[in-house]
């Protein structure tokens, strides 16, 4: 098992070290900001929504390792579904945060950070992208969202 818990690890630094569509796409028509207050960590999510598709997304962050790893790990996920699908997406990964059944199937990378529910102080970390993910999926206006 500690094989298993390195090779997680190694992959979310990784995620963390070259974050994935870490960048403003330049049509972007959806952005909304994450902040963190507890520790004044902050995210750009942004997102390019065509015909309910999003075709292509990005994201910009002064942040800890998990919250880059995490915002990486999301691009990933969401990028080239559908808006519906990516709402599942979100989903998944909050009852994965919070310990609830989800499917693995649906979240690729961002599965390996079901360990960050283990440690309550890094949840804030792991959710803070996807609190401005589900924001960004439900409304097209330009906005600030907390992890309070
Ligand atoms: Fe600020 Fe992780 S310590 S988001």
């Amino acid at each position: 098992m500690h094989d298993l818990d390195d090779l997680y690890q190694e992959v979310i630094m990784d995620h963390n070290r070259r974050p994935r569509n870490f960048r403003r796409p330049e049509d972007a028509n959806r952005k909304v900001e994450g902040f963190n207050p507890l520790c004044g960590d902050q995210l750009t999510l942004y997102l390019v929504v065509k015909d309910d598709l999003i075709s292509d997304v990005g994201f910009q962050a002064v942040g800890c390792a998990i919250s880059k790893a995490s915002a990486s790990m999301l691009t990933e996920s969401v990028k080239g579904i559908s808006v519906g699908d990516a709402e599942k997406v979100f989903a998944e990964f909050r009852s994965m945060i919070t310990q609830e059944d989800f499917d693995p199937d649906v979240l690729g990378d961002a599965e390996l950070l079901q360990g960050v529910s283990r440690y309550p102080a890094r949840i804030k970390c792991a959710t803070l992208s996807w609190h401005a993910l589900n924001s960004a999926l439900t409304d097209d206006e330009a906005h600030i969202v907390t992890t309070e």
